[in-house]
């Protein structure tokens, strides 16, 4: 008997590499304050919500502002950003995902979003892949950021699936804790010396099959 009856996507460095486009914008951002933001501070910011990686921004440059200059701040910087989503097309979809997410579907298994992102809807629906989640729980739907559970509990709760029916697939270490918080199955997707507690580590969802799948049966 398989226990495993939904699996909960992360979006960002799971299903798209949108990590490029918030490191262009969060790093004009600090350079119009006059100080550098490298591709390795940048690491930093996977799995953070916005106003939590302005913050770490700030922190670098070493820079105080008030809860209102970094709202404005937030808003520039997604402003930036998403004009670059908006260009992304369905060959911004890293490799595997399509593939896999069909054998979820043909294997009667179901499929949601978990993601931080407040663009979520947006990015989705420029990779043209909306059509594949039955729920999407995004970063305008959560109150509690990852490491948290709440998005990952209530991508299950929107698929009428016990958590620990479920698998979820994060590449931040933030994303994998909130999943074992919830008490589901998780999918690595990165670097195992990052996400080492993780149920399984793979480098991307092309290294994923049923077979690999329901190895988290046990
Ligand atoms: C996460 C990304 O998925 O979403 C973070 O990994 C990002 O880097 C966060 O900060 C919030 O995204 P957005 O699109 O709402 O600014
Ligand atoms: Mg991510």
């Amino acid at each position: 008997m398989t226990k495993i009856k939904a699996c909960i996507f992360d979006l960002d460095g799971v299903i798209v590499d949108t990590a490029k486009f918030h490191y262009i914008a969060w790093k004009e951002l600090a350079n119009e304050m006059g100080f550098d933001f490298t591709t390795e501070d940048n690491e930093r910011l996977k799995g953070v919500s916005r106003m939590t990686s302005l913050d770490i921004l700030l922190s670098i440059g070493k820079i105080e502002k008030s809860e209102e200059e970094k709202l404005a701040m937030a808003t520039k910087k997604n402003e930036n950003y998403v004009t670059y989503i908006l260009k992304m097309g369905p060959e911004e979809i890293l490799p595997g995902t399509k593939e896999f997410l069909d054998t979820l579907k043909k294997e009667g298994i179901k499929i949601a979003l978990g993601s931080a992102s407040k663009n979520a809807m947006t990015i989705l629906e420029r990779l043209e892949l909306t059509h594949y989640f039955e729920a999407i729980i995004d970063g305008t739907k959560v109150s509690k950021a990852k490491p948290d559970p709440e998005v990952f509990l209530k991508g299950a709760q929107a698929l009428g699936v016990q958590p620990e029916n479920c698998v979820v697939f994060e590449d931040a270490e933030a994303g994998v804790e909130a999943a074992l918080a919830g008490g589901m199955k998780c999918v690595g997707i990165g670097n195992a010396a990052i996400l080492g507690k993780a149920h399984l580590v793979v480098d991307g969802l092309h290294q994923m099959n049923m077979q690999k799948l329901y190895t988290l049966n046990n």
